[in-house]
């Protein structure tokens, strides 16, 4: 009756933004990220032996905001019915500040709630639960280089390369350290419903899933560059034209943006990208990492530099 999962956060290069169906929550677009490996989310999922109220610990702390989006999944996975769930929650990386916790959660959930609950479920059952829950989180049940498909009712994912195929990594500018104002999905539907962009936005996004995917396939790194920062550049001009208007840069995001533009004029093979958050990613080949991370360090404003390699996905401990 009781399970322990981990999970991983990803970074989107070819992003998520907007809905198809919100009930669902079915995305209007597929996406492609990278899973990461050096920042983790452990769960422990417990069912007793009959039904009443859950309860949920992040970190030894009660989380009383979260508990209905947990309740949700659990029900998703373990059916109305189920029995009561003891759910405790260890994060090594800020959560709800734009770093993707709720996608390691929410993949680390379903894989947990799923074993504990005595089901054999498939990876895809599992993404696909994880992605009613939070869209990106389906992504983190895959290693890698992973591609999210939208079918006519349902989301489909693939590995693209492994880790071992590619090792990119990942390093992280924290440029704050509170929770966003706004969250993802409710930023996703103003844009659907107000930024004059939506619909060129969604119409051109097969594009640059296709470069991204042929990128990755060639291994070519100054393709993949071009594709995620034209993509992220573009999801942002989206939240930048909603009414009302989503910001969620500050200045050191731009600072940091600088960074990366100094590196690259130099010659060298980095690139950022940025989610529903003012921190900035920026990807590099591994020999690049230690440099990155004395450059982001040293930029007006960034609090704290985390860095990581791809990983792989979602899995009982
Ligand atoms: O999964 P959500 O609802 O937190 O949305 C994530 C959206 C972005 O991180 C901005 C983009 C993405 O593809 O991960």
């Amino acid at each position: 009756m009781r399970a322990i999962s981990q999970a991983q956060p990803n970074i989107a290069l070819v992003k998520y933004w907007g809905k198809r169906d919100v009930e669902n929550n079915l995305p209007a677009t597929g996406s492609l990220s990278v899973t990461l490996d050096a920042l983790w989310t452990r769960m422990s999922v417990e069912f007793d032996d009959q039904p009443g109220p859950d309860t949920l610990l992040v970190n030894g702390a009660e989380q009383p905001t979260m508990l209905p989006r947990v309740r949700r999944c659990l029900d998703d996975i373990a059916g109305a019915e189920r029995p009561a769930a003891r759910i405790e929650s260890e994060c090594n990386f800020p959560i709800a500040a734009g770093l993707a916790s709720s996608a390691s959660a929410f993949a680390a959930l379903a894989t947990a709630a799923s074993k504990a609950n005595g089901r054999r479920s498939d990876r895809l059952s599992l993404a696909r639960a994880a992605g009613r829950a939070s869209g990106s989180a389906a992504r983190s049940l895959y290693p890698g280089f992973v591609e999210l498909e939208v079918g006519p009712d349902n989301i489909n994912l693939s590995t693209l390369a492994t880790p071992e195929q590619w090792p990119l990594t990942v390093t992280v500018a924290v440029t704050e350290a509170g929770s966003k104002p706004v969250s993802s999905s409710a930023a996703m539907i103003i844009s659907r419903q107000t930024s004059p962009f939506y619909e060129a936005w969604v119409e051109r996004q097969p594009e640059d899933l296709s470069a991204a995917r042929e990128a990755v396939a060639a291994r070519d790194f100054a393709a993949l560059a071009a594709v995620a920062e034209h993509n992220c550049l573009k999801m942002h001009s989206v939240m930048w034209s909603s009414r009302p208007s989503v910001v969620y840069w500050n200045s050191a995001t731009l600072a940091a943006l600088e960074s990366v533009r100094r590196m690259q004029d130099r010659g060298d093979a980095v690139f950022f990208t940025i989610d529903a958050g003012p921190q900035v990613k920026v990807v590099s080949l591994p020999e690049m990492a230690t440099e990155v991370a004395d450059q982001l360090r040293k930029t007006a404003g960034v609090i704290d530099v985390l860095q990581s390699g791809l990983g792989d996905g979602a899995r009982i401990l």
